[in-house]
């Protein structure tokens, strides 16, 4: 492993991101919606869980392999989607597709990346997933579909949280725009691939308001889920009901998810509602958590409460902003070790032998 010394954790990466990155992309990277407590409570919650170790069990070969719908992965740990990474690096989607590559994971790329999804695909021999925006646009959303089955994307992410978009203030005063060489390259040939301008608050907003899709409801999954035929996993799953509901709808996997505490402010955080979700689903399908993982042992927590792996946005950001592909590659590694680190310590040789045994009742 090579990472730079004065980088050793990803609160090192997400300095120098920010010291870096332009104020309008530094921004939007990194807000949460209104006030933000969710976003905060997202790191917070995992603070307040405490572990409960166990010791004497040999850990002098820890591995953190393990299998998501079918492909065998280096660790538990997926590239969330992220929508315009052309405003962090100038190799944006491709250096993240690449980096996913080399640590043999999954990279699930945005419906708003700046970089065609074909691209994405042809960059990347590991996964690659395809996050699904609905349009209003019934053609739009079938074509987009259809691109990212045949470009070979493994499965499709609906993202299910996000009818209009949650208020970031600061976009709203920075009046948030793509930056003139960049657009939507997903949605060039749809006419979708430019934020309005001057709407007097974020264009992204805006966009969102006018092109995306309000009325979705149980009844349109089933018919996407026919439409796409890959396995279908919904994103932004919070209510254990919802998760029942998307077991009954025949869909493949969900996401625990509040989007980055970017939606609906005052959300639980996605890591406390994984228990009451953990219940609901029984093993029946895979569950993905994403939101505040900052450590590996957030990672072991995570596990532990019954995800089968966990995802990272704002993070992939900061890595790829500081130094593209290897940047990307260095937060893989570094929270691959920590989890390795926190599992030995925790008396964990592999990811099998974690159970809601190692977290203590407070
Ligand atoms: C996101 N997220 C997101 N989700 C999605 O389904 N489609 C998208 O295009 C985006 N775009 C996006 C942009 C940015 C800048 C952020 C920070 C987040 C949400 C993302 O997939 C994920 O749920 C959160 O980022 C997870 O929280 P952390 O890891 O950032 O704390
Ligand atoms: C966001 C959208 C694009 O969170 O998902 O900015």
């Amino acid at each position: 492993m090579n990472i730079p010394e004065h980088m050793l954790n990803l609160y090192d990466y997400e300095k120098a991101s920010q010291n870096t990155l332009p104020p309008s992309a530094n921004d939007y990277y990194r807000s949460g919606s209104m006030d933000e407590y969710t976003l905060a409570d997202n790191m917070t919650a995992f603070q307040r869980i405490k572990f409960l170790p166990r010791v004497l069990n040999d850990v002098s070969n820890v591995i953190t392999t393990t299998n998501l719908g079918g492909k065998t992965i280096s660790s538990p740990l997926i590239i969330s989607p992220t929508a315009l990474l052309g405003m962090a690096h100038p190799e944006g989607e491709l250096a993240v597709a690449r980096a996913a590559s080399a640590a043999n994971n999954i990279m699930i790329c945005s419906t708003m990346a700046n970089t065609p999804i074909e691209d994405v695909t042809a960059s990347n021999d590991s996964s690659t997933w395809f996050q699904l925006y609905v349009y209003k646009d019934k053609e739009a959303t079938l074509t987009l579909i259809e691109r990212a089955k045949n470009a070979g994307c493994k499965a499709i992410v609906i993202t299910v949280d996000a009818p209009f978009l949650g208020q970031r203030e600061r976009d709203v005063r920075n009046q948030f725009q793509l930056p003139e060489h960049l657009h939507m390259s997903n949605l060039h040939a749809l006419g979708h691939s430019k934020l309005p301008d001057k709407v007097g608050h974020s264009g992204l907003a805006h966009y969102f308001e006018e092109l995306i899709n309000k009325s979705l409801t149980w009844r349109d999954i089933s018919w996407l889920k026919q439409h796409a035929d890959l396995p279908i996993y919904l994103k932004g799953i919070l209510h254990p009901k919802d998760a029942q509901l998307a077991i009954e709808h025949g869909v493949d996997g969900i996401i625990v998810s509040n989007h980055g505490g970017r939606q609906l402010d005052g959300s639980i955080a996605s890591i406390n509602a994984l228990p009451a979700i953990s219940k609901a689903v029984n093993k029946q399908i895979p569950i993905i958590l994403d939101g505040g993982i900052r450590r590996g042992s957030d990672i072991l927590k995570a596990l532990a409460l019954g995800a089968q792996c966990v995802g990272i946005g704002r993070p992939v950001i900061w890595g790829l902003s500081h130094s593209g592909q290897h940047g990307v590659e260095n937060i893989l590694n570094i929270l691959q070790s920590e989890l390795k680190l926190a599992m030995a310590l925790a008396g964990c040789a592999n990811i099998s032998e974690i159970s809601a045994d190692l977290i203590a009742e407070l």
